[in-house]
């Protein structure tokens, strides 16, 4: 079964648009595993417009099934994740002035530095996954740097979904196939939703975890919270 871990950080988006704790970002977070989720995952950014590095300290303690956290390692993210130790950080090569992650790592350019932050964090027993594109080379490379599993970027699925889910899907499951090839584990996320998650986790094999946020976090607006992670879930089944 393919876990569901929801990213909250939207949650912290409508708080921060107006300075209070509205919603409770902590509240969320204990909500989603209430109603059903298999893991939250947090990203907080170096400007804090979204999660503030604060929230994924008192997130922290209250998390019962499994924290994920993901953000680029400059130092003060490797600092922070050690010292809050969750099950697995998710490394992504996020800019600076991007509106969200619009990239994975090219694994060969960075396999150096990737290796060596992957070691950092397998020293403390943290579970590691690297951001890649859909593309066999970077999976193999990223194989290299010692990383537990790797997260496919599905931006490009999500948006060709809709023209021909059969050509948007190939380049996943060759991926899919190659991270099998070389033992590494397989999560996937960016604009998963309903109508394009199903056909995604019924055709990926051995797909361990989906990370969702902003789809998830819009459909609750319409259906609440509790229903939109049950049919979340469905979708996995
Ligand atoms: N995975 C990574 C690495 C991300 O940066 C994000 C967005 O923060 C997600 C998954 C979730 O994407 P979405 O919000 O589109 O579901």
């Amino acid at each position: 079964m393919t876990k569901l871990s929801v990213n909250i950080n939207k949650i912290a988006t409508i708080r921060n648009a107006r300075g209070g704790n509205m919603p409770d970002v902590l509240k969320a977070a204990i909500d989603c595993e209430l109603f059903g989720a298999e893991g939250i995952t947090v990203h907080p950014r170096p400007d804090e417009r979204h999660i503030r590095y604060r929230d994924v300290f008192e997130i922290r303690p209250l998390i019962r099934t499994e924290f994920n956290i993901e953000g680029n390692p400059i130092p003060q993210f490797i600092d922070m994740v050690l010292e809050i130790k969750p099950h697995q950080v998710t490394l992504v090569p996020d800019s600076h002035d991007v509106l969200t992650s619009n990239a994975g790592w090219d694994t060969l350019k960075h396999k150096d530095f990737l290796k060596e932050v992957i070691s950092v964090f397998k020293q403390h027993n943290i579970r590691t996954s690297i951001f890649v594109d859909p593309d066999n080379e970077m999976v193999k490379h990223a194989a290299d740097t010692g990383t537990d599993r790797v997260e496919l970027y599905t931006e490009a699925y999500a948006s060709n979904y809709p023209l021909n889910r059969e050509q948007a899907i190939e380049p996943y499951y060759n991926a899919a196939k190659a991270a099998q090839e070389v033992g590494l584990g397989l999560n996937a996320g960016h604009d998963l939703d309903l109508n394009n998650l199903w056909y995604f986790s019924r055709t990926i094999p051995a797909l361990l975890e989906v990370s969702i946020g902003h789809a998830l976090v819009s459909d609750a607006l319409y259906m609440g919270l509790e229903k939109t992670i049950n049919c979340y879930l469905q979708q996995l089944k």
